[in-house]
């Protein structure tokens, strides 16, 4: 044997074959360990205290209080993907998380959803009082737009023009705010049907899962077409997850949600396992991670890490 190609005995020992070289499986849990790490010290570094404390104080109690940071971490892999860097895509990671802790705030507050607790804590009203709640909220959100201004670096002015008109039409009236007033306005009507439901969950939470790949992908210098193919994956990994979340609501307890299980029944909310039961919700997710997964097909390998993080997405715990 002269060459230098790892050779093998085949099982009937009469010859020898060439094995395929072997491709590591991809280690999500690692994965989302170390970027999880990256995401924490950013947010730390991006939001210091400053007077007035109260306010600041309340921003960083819910901004450093844990969560998953799926969002800041489909932001990176995205800008990745396409070729980027992370550095060029990490101001904005931490602004769509600065932009979801928000949602969160005011999503619990006595006016919405009303809940005690939020990541494991008592949620922001809870502690803060709701003026200082939702003016918590006002300053993450408008922070978010000025660091993504101001602290990225690394990618032309006009993409990161983009990027921010993307955040800014993710969260407002045409997607995160559209749903949330759709969710609530549907509150204890029977009748909802399963097209308003859609719309609640492609606004409320797809958006804004959509709005990180496609920031990620522009800051990362995608074409046109490749940020809109990426937005596919995203708006179809976003419906799965908001899925997921009304699953695990009935399904799931507060000690491993962090959050009050069991709201969305007493407060008669439109989900999808009211609408369709726990079994056909859980199959529609599957079948949406599917076709998010389908949308990566072309990027191969590269894609190992959104391809996992839409699996993760229907098998979460929490
Ligand atoms: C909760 O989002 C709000 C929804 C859109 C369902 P996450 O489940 O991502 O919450 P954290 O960030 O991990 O706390
Ligand atoms: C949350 O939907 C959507 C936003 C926060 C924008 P939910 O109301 O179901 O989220 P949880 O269950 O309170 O996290
Ligand atoms: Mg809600
Ligand atoms: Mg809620
Ligand atoms: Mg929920």
């Amino acid at each position: 044997m002269t060459s230098l190609e790892p050779m093998t005995r085949t099982a009937d020992g009469l010859g020898t074959a060439e094995l395929p070289p072997a491709i590591a499986p991809f280690d999500l849990k690692a994965y989302l360990k170390e970027r999880q790490a990256t995401v924490e010290t950013a947010l730390d570094r991006a939001l210091p205290m400053a007077y007035p404390e109260t306010v600041y104080d309340a921003m960083r109690y819910s901004l450093l209080a844990g969560g998953k940071r799926l969002r800041p971490i489909l932001c990176l892999a995205a800008c990745e993907l396409v070729g980027g860097t992370q550095a060029q895509a990490l101001p904005t990671a931490c602004a769509l998380e600065m932009i979801h802790t928000m949602s969160l705030i005011h999503d619990d507050l006595p006016s919405m959803d009303n809940d005690d607790y939020r990541r494991g804590k008592l949620t922001n009203h809870k502690v803060y009082g709701e003026s200082v709640a939702i003016l918590a909220g006002d300053g993450l959100l408008a922070y978010a737009f000025e660091y993504v201004a101001t602290a990225t670096e690394g990618v032309s002015a006009d993409r990161v023009l983009r990027a921010i008109a993307i955040l800014g039409k993710a969260v407002g009236a045409a997607g995160l705010v559209g749903g949330q007033v759709v969710d609530l306005a549907s509150e204890g009507n029977p009748d909802t049907t399963l097209e308003t439901l859609e719309y609640i969950h492609l606004h409320k939470t797809a958006a804004l899962l959509e709005a990180c790949v496609t920031t990620g992908a522009t800051l990362g210098g995608a074409s046109d077409r490749v940020v809109e193919q990426l937005g596919q994956y995203a708006r179809a990994i976003g419906l799965a997850f908001q899925i997921i979340d009304d699953i695990l609501d009935i399904t799931s307890t507060t000690e491993v949600l962090g959050k009050s299980a069991g709201k969305d029944l007493d407060a008669q909310k439109a989900t999808y396992p009211s609408l369709l039961g726990l079994e056909e919700s859980r199959d529609r997710a599957r079948q949406l991670i599917d076709q998010a997964k389908a949308q990566l097909e072309e990027f191969g390998d590269a894609a190992a890490p959104l391809s996992a993080l839409a699996d993760y997405i229907v098998a979460r715990q929490h």
